[in-house]
């Protein structure tokens, strides 16, 4: 089996070395800080006494993978591995120096993967040499928790450097969907409306931060609503996401950013960890309660659900994926309760064309543009699945 290295024991990394030890590998931890490793390792052992605990493993499968983890602030600890996962600081200028520095220590057939969420593939492998081994695997927040893994070869990586990939994540019993190396990959593509409409909604007066929630969650049986998941996810954290997704589209207004999410971050409003977001989490703290007009409930969920479907659609159209990888992301990677292309089947494509037909008419904007794909397909009375 090869020996896996994992470089940033933050919350990504750790979840990483978990599933990577609890599948028998031999794992390295590196990060600048040894303090983030004796963190990270106390993490683990808890975790893993806790599954004892619980029955869900015996106590020598924790000790096991306890012992299959080392942990090192020195990266040529990396000299022996065979897969190295990157889960380091966002930002590309640091990414590339780690990447080229680790060219160096490791072995020519080393595959070297980074779990950027936006950054481009291409742009972490344009440091190296032998560019043909880079591949982004991205992982999902907690990653022994979520099944999904979004693989992403760049226009560097050789096609053995997928299938070994592709191989190895799914030996480790995740779902995995291969995409373009193209922003925001498929998820953090595709959900871009479900808190960018759901925010224009409350801006326009239409509806408050509750009764969205609660329509998202009653009617159209999210596990989560927008806001209490932004509050979840951190509203810095999500502006963020939003901001690079939108200037890397070169500022299609689809994606653009919402100014009651910016002024949130700024105020410092930034969600749980804050303990006020767009709910006050403190004690005795009371929030407001939804309008549960369901007629109200049933517009809200109509019009952010079309402007999924239509992202989803759009990714089709574009060759992100495989229709069947783009719904397969969204329930596996944000837990949708159905895949959105599915769903708009379900729905009928002409009625969500119709949808956004009439927002586009009443505002103007190219933010309402169906995808060409959801034309044609409508005009024929063409479905994704049977
Ligand atoms: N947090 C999420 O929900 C999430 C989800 C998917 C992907 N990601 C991506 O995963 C990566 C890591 O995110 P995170 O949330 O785990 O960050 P984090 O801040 O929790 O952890 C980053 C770790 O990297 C270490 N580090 C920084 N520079 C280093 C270097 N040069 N060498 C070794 N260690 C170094 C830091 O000490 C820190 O422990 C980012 O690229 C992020 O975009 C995050």
């Amino acid at each position: 089996m090869i020996k896996i290295g994992v470089l940033g024991g933050g919350t990504m990394g750790s979840g990483i070395v978990q599933v990577a030890a609890q599948n028998g590998h031999h794992v390295v931890l590196v990060d600048l800080s040894q303090e983030i490793l004796d963190r990270s390792k106390g993490k683990l052992i808890k975790i893993m006494n806790r599954l004892v605990e619980k029955g869900k493993i015996t106590k020598d499968q924790a000790d096991q993978t306890i012992n299959n983890v080392q942990y090192s602030t020195d990266i040529n600890d990396f000299k022996e591995c065979g897969f190295i996962i990157e889960a380091i600081v966002e930002n590309l200028e640091i990414k590339q120096n780690v990447f080229s520095q680790l060219e160096s220590i490791v072995s020519n057939d080393c595959i070297l993967a980074s779990n950027t969420s936006s950054l481009s593939i291409a742009s972490i492998g344009g440091v190296l040499k032998n560019a043909q081994r880079i591949i982004g695997v991205h992982f999902f927040n907690p990653a022994p928790l979520m099944p999904l893994v979004e693989i992403i070869p760049s226009v560097q990586t050789n096609e053995e450097i997928l299938s070994k990939t592709k191989i190895l994540i799914d030996s480790w019993k995740k779902v995995t969907v291969i995409c373009k190396d193209t922003p925001g990959f498929i998820v953090n593509r595709v959900a871009r409306p479900f808190y960018g409409e759901a925010l224009r909604i409350y801006e326009e007066g239409i509806a408050d931060f509750a009764t969205i929630d609660w329509a998202m969650t009653t009617i159209g049986g999210f596990k989560m609503g927008p806001f209490t998941l932004m509050d979840y996810i951190g509203n810095d954290i999500n502006y963020t996401v939003t901001e690079t997704v939108f200037k890397a589209f070169y500022y299609d207004p689809r994606y653009r950013p919402s100014f009651t999410q910016k002024r949130h971050a700024e105020a410092g409003y930034l969600g749980r960890k804050t303990n006020r977001g767009y709910y006050d989490y403190s004690e005795n703290a009371t929030n407001p309660e939804p309008v549960k007009d369901e007629i109200l409930g049933q517009k809200i969920v109509d019009r952010i659900v079309a402007m999924l479907i239509n992202e989803a659609v759009d990714a089709v159209f574009w060759n992100i994926a495989d229709k069947e990888a783009i719904d397969l992301a969204m329930t596996k990677g944000v837990n949708y309760p159905k895949g959105l292309l599915k769903w708009g089947d379900e729905i009928g494509l002409d009625i969500v064309l119709s949808r956004l037909n009439e927002l586009f008419e009443l505002y103007g904007e190219d933010r309402y543009r169906p995808s060409p794909l959801m034309k044609k397909m409508a005009e024929k009375g063409e479905k994704f699945f049977d």
